[in-house]
């Protein structure tokens, strides 16, 4: 049963902890080193946690990484599990539940993502306001099945998922920073293929602004927990139905690129929660 799987893992993770994290962070595609920056980390292999698994794409490494960022105490999940490696979405939000035993009330996502607007730049970072969740909303969606209340409500709403005060911290902190934040709403799909030039054009049409293979999931079960979101895409590559095709080693390199202000732009919003 879950409930127990999810008791397991926390319990291994708060033997080694001396004290309880708040804040979860989701690092995605290239995005993982802030992890290196924490202070009195304790590092968990995911091999050594029940329920976690080993990553298996590039540029995901597979450790969840407890200590102090920016003065807050903070869970680092160095590596996620996507719809599209074959795990279930609950798998795939497994590690969400996991941090909230642990004591987290907020989480902090990030992904790489293929920008949908051809006035955006790579390597801008955009903070989610909404998402649209085409697998959940076809049917792939981690709270079907029966509802166990200890977790969360039947009927978790979705409305606001996004963190209004987050928001403004996060607005706040790019602004003292110099840094553009865009705002949009972030598209999940399931993948691994990118988008054809049709399936992009619809996306537009579906009011995306930004379109990637995670986080939707995560989120929801973040909403579902009780936990205050704050997500943040950072722009890879410009996904337009003309433009030359996507691929991974771009999505990589972009997140070098512009890893240093990412790191601080979350370290900023940390900072000051
Ligand atoms: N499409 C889907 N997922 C992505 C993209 C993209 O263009 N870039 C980074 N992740």
């Amino acid at each position: 049963m879950m409930y127990d799987l999810i008791e397991q893992a926390r319990a291994v993770i708060a033997a080694q902890l001396a004290t309880a994290p708040r804040v979860a962070l989701i690092l995605g595609s290239g995005l993982g080193a802030l992890a290196d920056e924490l202070e009195q980390a304790v590092v968990v292999p995911y091999r050594a946690i029940p329920g976690f698994h080993e990553p298996q794409v590039a540029g995901h490494r597979g450790e969840l990484a407890v200590g102090v960022l920016s003065g807050q105490p903070v869970a680092v999940l160095r590596g996620r599990f996507h719809f599209y490696e074959g795990y279930t979405m609950q798998q795939v939000t497994f590690p969400v539940r996991v941090l909230r035993a642990l004591g987290c009330e907020t989480l902090i996502v990030t992904n790489a993502a293929g920008g949908l607007r051809p006035d955006w730049q790579v390597g801008e970072i955009m903070r989610i306001a909404d998402q649209i969740f085409l697998p959940g909303m076809a049917g792939h969606h981690p709270l079907i099945g029966p509802n166990d209340e200890r977790l969360g409500p039947r009927f978790p709403a979705m409305v606001g998922a996004f963190d209004p005060e987050l928001a403004s911290l996060a607005r706040a902190v790019a602004a003292e920073q110099g840094l553009t934040l865009r705002e949009g709403v972030y598209c999940m799909l399931a993948g691994p293929s990118f988008e054809s030039a049709a399936e992009l054009r619809l996306l537009r049409g579906l009011g995306a602004d930004a379109v990637g293979m995670s986080t939707a999931p995560e989120v929801i079960v973040a909403r579902h927990a009780g936990m205050r979101v704050l997500g943040l895409s950072l722009i890879t590559n410009l996904a337009l139905p003309d433009g030359p095709p996507a691929n991974h080693e771009e999505v990589l390199a972009a997140g070098e690129l512009a890893r240093a202000r990412f790191a601080a732009l979350i370290r900023g919003v940390l900072a000051r929660m």
